[in-house]
């Protein structure tokens, strides 16, 4: 599965990128929300989620890089976010945050930055809907990917497997043509592209080969 990050479109012409993605074969839209203390940049917030929420044709997956998310899980629900992911060294207490985006009815997601082990999630694994692995340091689009997390991918695979979890893998940064049949072989489930997308010349045909690469 594929989602399309939208850090990396022409916010000038948002409603036309928005209508790309519809019209293409992409299955969510990741929104990253970086609030300028967890990460050093800041992104966008919720006026312009609701302006991509009335346009979308797809399924919301918002990724939060920000302090304290448990205090925006209502309104990101509000905003029509399905998908919500916090990250691990922003929660004190992951698990009631789970809990509680789950008991909106959105799906639960926990993001590692590049430094946190996969192993930290085991105690938490069946609270979680999907886990972020980040593959490179968050806070910008279009860095390179760091190589170490396609283990790591291998490493949460294995704890899914051996606690009979169901929690999806998402792998987020740096995802492009070369590595994303690589990824999948990994474990991973969703990938996340927004350089690889918004800088192809053919976006659409470029989300249909990082969806099924080698076809
Ligand atoms: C980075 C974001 C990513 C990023 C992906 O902080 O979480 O979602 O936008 O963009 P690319 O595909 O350009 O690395
Ligand atoms: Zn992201």
């Amino acid at each position: 599965m594929l989602s399309i990050s939208i850090l990396s479109a022409d916010f000038g012409r948002l409603n036309e990128e928005i209508e790309m993605v519809n019209n293409s074969v992409a299955d969510w839209l990741h929104l990253d929300i970086m609030d300028g203390n967890f990460v050093p940049n800041i992104s966008y917030g919720f006026p312009v989620v609701e302006v991509i929420a009335a346009k979308a044709k797809k399924p919301l997956d918002a990724h939060l890089m920000i302090e304290k998310p448990e205090k925006y899980i209502e309104a990101f629900h509000a905003a029509g976010v399905h998908y919500l992911s916090v990250h691990y060294e922003a929660c004190t207490h992951l698990h009631r945050t789970l809990q509680h985006i789950r008991a909106t009815g959105m799906k639960a997601g926990v993001a590692l930055n590049p430094h946190t082990p996969a192993f930290l999630l085991r105690e938490i694994i069946h609270e979680t809907d999907f886990v972020l692995i980040m593959s490179v340091n968050p806070g910008f689009g279009g860095q390179a990917f760091i190589a170490h997390s396609l283990q790591k991918i291998k490493e949460l695979k294995e704890i899914i497997q051996c606690e009979k979890a169901a929690a999806l893998i998402e792998v987020d940064g740096g995802v492009n043509l070369q590595n994303a049949a690589q990824l999948y072989a990994a474990g991973a489930d969703i990938l996340v592209a927004g350089n690889a997308v918004f800088s192809a010349a053919n976006p659409q045909e470029t989300i249909k080969k990082l969806k099924t690469p080698g076809v």
